[in-house]
């Protein structure tokens, strides 16, 4: 009996929290830099001097949310969507006309990731949601601000303070990356958003960088 009402008390705690609730506590908004995501040259067919997306992971305090159940990707046909994604979501693995008909870097992050948080943003909105973020930011100017300009070398402290400076203090989760043995470069900057991305929310650190103070990460030319 005792069970009963427990369940109950459940379905409705459930139920009254259904519309807006979220099944993950946050985004992350992952951006590449293509000097050190495409090193060595032959491994991009284009590339770019500023930030791209990468993908947008809905994820847990603990584990990212992955491969979950729903419609798959479908492609998108209209030019204008293309366009704008093309110019923010750069699928620098393939040249332009390939990237553009077949999607395959936007398939992929979007039936990895995206379907994740189908329940709030539909595949249309998780897309566009992914570029309104990134437009927020101009991490290439912020870090520039900072002194850190493309071919310099910096601590781990340094670089992630730059980047708190516009995200409300938020903990950004730096990637690396060592294409040169033993010289850890800046591969990739994540940032955190809550599910309704309206605020900045920490995220989890890959541990990927050397985070000590004696060493320097290099931000690749
Ligand atoms: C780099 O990208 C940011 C964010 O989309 C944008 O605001 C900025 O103008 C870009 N900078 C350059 C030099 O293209």
């Amino acid at each position: 009996m005792f069970r009963l009402q427990l369940l109950s008390a459940l379905f409705i705690l459930l139920f009254s929290l259904s519309p807006v609730s979220a099944n993950f506590d946050y985004f992350q908004l992952v951006l590449t830099w293509p000097a050190s995501f495409c090193y060595p040259k032959n491994f991009c067919k284009r590339k770019s001097n500023n930030f791209t997306i990468h993908g947008l992971w809905p994820e847990n305090k603990h584990f990212r949310l992955e491969f979950c159940t729903g419609d798959k990707y479908s492609r998108f046909k209209e030019d204008n969507i293309i366009n704008v994604l093309e110019r923010h979501w750069i699928q620098m693995r393939f040249d332009e006309k390939y990237a553009s008909t077949k999607q395959p870097l936007w398939e992929h992050e979007y039936n990895r990731h995206g379907i994740c948080c189908k329940n709030l943003y539909d595949q249309e909105a998780y897309f566009l949601l992914a570029i309104r973020l990134k437009d927020k930011l101009d991490l290439l100017t912020t870090l520039r601000t900072h002194g850190i300009t493309p071919g310099t070398k910096h601590t781990f402290g340094e670089i992630q303070k730059a980047i708190k400076t516009v995200t409300n203090n938020k903990d950004p989760d730096l990637k690396c990356v060592e294409n040169i043995k033993g010289v850890k470069e800046l591969n990739e900057i994540g940032i955190c958003f809550n599910p309704a991305a309206d605020s900045f929310h920490d995220c989890r650190h890959s541990k990927t960088c050397d985070e000590t103070d004696s060493t320097q990460t290099l931000f690749r030319r």
